[in-house]
């Protein structure tokens, strides 16, 4: 067994590897780009692939592990984990593992977590029908700690309009709109200001032409948002968003929801996935989303 470090000429294989051996997901290439090449915190230290002697061409396990800055402490992250199903079983995903986490560990690591590594995560934890995944997070001593759930949106069955509400918020000077790359700089002081977590989603929203960031403003002052393709690109994602506490409660959520929902669906989507949800009755009332898929969020606390 020889293990790798992973560099961009390994990267079509391991999107294969990926997609052969993660039945409940999908992975383009370009969306193993955006996990790995495009991850502010790329560890090229932690993203390591296993070979098999007799086939050097195709890597037969993957892992990437990411060490993040949050407010209170640094955690570590697996944020992809993936053994060929043929070589299951042989302590592949261990010694991958066993790498990253001594690694992490040298960092002065204290904590580490498995998937959720916002702000460019690919899933917001083990999704339990990865059952192997459970079994062997628990076997390395993860404790589930809570779960979440990805909700998802049929795009073709929605009604779109929102002139009428945006009409009356209208006359208490609420106008809700699209950003534009002018913006920019507002407001990514504004959430760094008031939802730091979201900051680099939201310039990402910006990459986009157009703008895939919807606001509200209050006599010109920045009030709410909602994005879209600014993480997982390419596959519906929604999110995030967030509306200042004075204002809840008013319908500005609903409006923003549905005016990037509707941009989904204008670029071809019939789909959208509300991930890492939060507030289910809020979506459930605006988008009629239904929970799609649960995950379970573990924690190993490094000795
Ligand atoms: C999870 C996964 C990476 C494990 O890879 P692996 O190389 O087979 O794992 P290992 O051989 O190192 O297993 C280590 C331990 O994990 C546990 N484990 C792994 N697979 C298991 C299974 N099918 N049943 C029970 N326990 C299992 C065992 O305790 C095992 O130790 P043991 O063989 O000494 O009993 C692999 O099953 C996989 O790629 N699954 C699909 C992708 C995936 O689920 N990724 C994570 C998504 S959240």
């Amino acid at each position: 067994m020889i293990i790798k470090n992973f560099t961009e000429e390994h990267l079509p294989a391991t999107a294969k590897l990926c997609r052969l051996n993660m039945q409940l997901d999908i992975m383009p290439d370009f969306l193993l780009r955006e996990k790995t090449f495009g991850e502010p915190d790329y560890d090229s230290e932690l993203t390591l692939l296993t070979f098999d002697e007799n086939q050097p061409e195709n890597p037969i396990g993957f892992i990437q592990g990411v060490i993040k800055q949050r407010p209170e402490e640094k955690i570590g992250f697996i944020k992809l984990l993936c053994v060929d199903s043929n070589f299951r079983r042989k302590g592949i995903a261990s010694r991958l593992y066993e790498q990253a986490e001594s690694k992490i560990k040298e960092a002065g690591v204290k904590k580490i977590r498995v998937y959720e590594s916002y702000p460019n995560y690919f899933m917001p934890g083990v999704d339990p029908f990865y059952t192997e995944a459970v079994c062997f997070f628990e076997r390395k001593g993860f404790k589930k700690f809570a779960d979440t759930s990805n909700l998802s949106a049929n795009l073709l069955e929605l009604k779109y309009d929102t002139s009428k509400e945006e009409k009356s918020l209208e006359k208490e000077g609420i106008i809700c709109r699209r950003a534009s790359a002018e913006d920019k700089e507002t407001i990514l002081k504004w959430v760094e200001k008031n939802f730091t977590a979201w900051v680099h989603e939201v310039s990402e929203s910006f990459k986009n032409n157009p703008v895939t960031l919807f606001i509200c403003e209050v006599n010109g002052e920045l009030k709410a948002f909602s994005a879209h393709e600014a993480n997982n690109k390419g596959t519906g994602w929604f999110g995030p968003m967030g509306t200042d506490p004075s204002l809840r409660g008013k319908g500005i959520g609903g409006i923003l929801l549905l005016k990037c929902l509707e941009d989904l669906k204008n670029m071809g989507y019939v789909k959208a996935i509300i991930p890492w949800v939060g507030p289910i009755p809020f979506y459930m009332h605006y988008a009629n989303s239904k929970v799609e898929r649960v995950f379970w969020r573990y924690e190993k606390i490094l000795e």
